[in-house]
């Protein structure tokens, strides 16, 4: 008998692991034999801890079950799909499920994690079985064709990047992974190291072949342990059966891989000063030119992609560019793993080719708000994205729709408010959160976030409002045009989209909502 409790630290979270401990000894009573295995998250986070069991019918879902269920569930005979309240029958049938398209997380919740035979048994390792017979160009040709753009935010072609470091001539090049995932309200990094680690291994491998690279680099936030865990136990094993190291699966070409630890600091997710923290020095960011591409790691050629880019990477090359590229709409080609959050009933990882409309997204996929009342604003792409009001529900979630209307798809975090948030408060925070996470090296985001907070605090106390309000916009022209990187640069969003679009809660008391509250 398998069942599957999730380890993913969602999952966790919410009594996962009080609800393995609980099967395994309930089984342990009954005289059961069973196989715990321990998957990632299918991404229905409302729903942890989602045990699954295997049963000639497929596997059947039950959730959320907590450590106290248990003993009634195998009463209820859980183990062969029995009857009980909290039986969801097929997850893979359920319509959040069933609406997504799963390309980059195919396989997250389905596997276990810790198996390369699961991986393998499950399409694994045909992307690198398939590039390793190709010329590096045609690999990175292919990265083109599909479309493929930096899901870390920037969403600049995969292909260009890697295309540049292919040209470059030197020694030694290296491919980092971007796993700092440090936006407020995102979480698909984790849920996909957690959930399926072999996926961006095999896409870093792929991403070393095609430019010439024989190291790679994981730059792991230091809040991941679970998905530190899970990478380096993959690590071990791709190691083992020839997947990483030298002579890979006796081609003759070598990859090495290894995690290291970032100390929390937000702006390492920035890629020079992620690149400086993993030489050992304090994470600060670096003058661009010269791009990464060209004298990144060590001063050497370096691509530096985010988890979910180089995740992207092992369907591309199993499957062709085309078929990745006829997912999405526009210049957004292949899917986006959206991450819903904050006051949203279904709450989770919905990945899906771009162009849904947000609307569809926060109600008919998220089943609107939590709490039941109106949701008022959205904020989407982490701390530094734009703050969208209602009127703005309907643009499709793609990137020049979102640039078109002054906001940013960013890492597809989506947080939803409802009407009892204080937008004037939110505006605070970003400039707050600036300040605190600011590296100092340049004026307008050291020094402009703190006097930003202190200008929003006297428009908010009504202290000559129209010329705060000047001296708002003006810092905030000054911190978007002056800023050295997206952390100055970007703050403006969510400042000026919330006075723009929520002026009333920047005058001196916002009594009208204060009563309804
Ligand atoms: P950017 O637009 O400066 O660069 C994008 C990428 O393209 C970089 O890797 C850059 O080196 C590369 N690039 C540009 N021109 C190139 C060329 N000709 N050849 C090769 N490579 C080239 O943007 P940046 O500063 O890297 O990222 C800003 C974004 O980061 C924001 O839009 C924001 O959404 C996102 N962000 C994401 C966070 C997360 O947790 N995932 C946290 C904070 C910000
Ligand atoms: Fe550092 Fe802020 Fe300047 Fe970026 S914008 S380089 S975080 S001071």
């Amino acid at each position: 008998i398998r069942i599957y409790v999730p380890g993913d630290a969602a999952a966790l979270s919410v009594g996962a692991e009080a609800t393995a401990r609980a099967i395994a000894a309930e089984a342990r009573q009954r005289g059961l034999g069973i196989e715990l295995i321990r998957n990632g998250s299918r991404g229905l986070l409302w729903l942890e801890p989602l045990v699954e069991v295997q049963t000639p019918q497929g596997r059947i879902a039950y959730a959320p079950v907590q450590a106290e269920d248990v003993r009634a569930l195998f009463d209820a005979g859980f183990v062969s799909g029995g009857a009980h309240a909290l039986r969801l029958g097929d997850v893979e049938q359920h319509p959040y499920f069933k609406r997504q398209q799963r390309l980059t997380f195919a396989r997250v919740g389905l596997i276990d994690p810790t198996d390369i035979e699961d991986y393998l048994a499950h399409g694994g390792y045909r992307g690198l079985a398939n590039a390793l017979i190709m010329q590096p160009a045609a690999i990175v040709m292919a990265v083109s064709e599909s479309g493929l753009r930096g899901r870390g935010g920037a969403a600049f072609p995969a292909g260009i990047k890697w295309q540049t470091v292919l040209a470059q001539k030197a020694e030694q090049k290296y491919i980092v992974c971007n796993a700092d995932e440090g936006d407020s309200g995102t979480f698909s990094d984790r849920m996909l190291m957690e959930g399926d680690p072999y996926t961006l291994i095999e896409g870093m491998t792929i991403a070393g072949i095609a430019v010439g690279a024989t190291r790679g680099y994981i730059y792991l936030r230091c809040e991941y342990p679970h998905a530190k865990r899970a990478l380096e136990a993959a690590i071990a094993q791709a190691h083992a059966r020839g997947y990483l190291g030298e002579n890979l699966l006796g081609s003759g070409l070598r990859f090495d891989l290894e995690v290291r630890l970032g100390a929390g600091a937000y702006i390492c997710g920035e890629e020079t000063s992620l690149l400086e923290s993993l030489e050992g020095k304090r994470g600060q960011v670096r003058f661009k030119p010269p791009l990464p591409a060209i004298e990144g790691l060590f001063g050497k050629p370096t691509v530096i992609n985010n988890v979910i880019t180089l995740a992207s990477v092992p369907h591309i090359l199993a499957q062709g560019a085309q078929s990745y590229r006829d997912y999405g709409m526009g210049r957004s080609r292949g899917t986006l793993p959206l991450q819903l959050t904050g006051n949203i009933k279904h709450g989770g990882l919905f990945e899906i080719a771009f162009g849904m409309r947000l609307r569809e997204l926060l109600y008919d996929v998220g089943g609107g708000s939590l709490s039941g009342r109106p949701i008022r604003a959205v904020q989407v792409g982490g701390p530094l994205g734009a703050y969208l009001p209602e009127s703005q529900f309907d643009t499709p979630l793609d990137y020049e729709a979102f640039a078109a209307i002054g906001a940013m798809l960013g890492h597809g975090g989506i947080v939803v408010f409802d009407d009892r948030v204080d937008m004037a408060a939110q505006a605070r925070y970003a400039m707050e959160f600036c300040a605190a996470e600011s590296c100092g090296k340049c004026t307008p985001c050291r020094i402009g976030s703190t006097r930003g907070v202190e200008v929003i605090d006297r428009l908010r106390a009504g202290d000559n409002a129209p010329r705060q309000e000047a001296l708002l916009r003006d810092l905030c022209e000054t911190m978007t045009h002056g800023s050295l990187c997206a952390l100055g640069g970007l703050t403006p969003y969510p400042v000026l989209s919330a006075l723009n679009h929520f002026p009333e809660d920047f005058r001196s008391q916002p009594t009208a909502r204060a009563a309804a509250q």
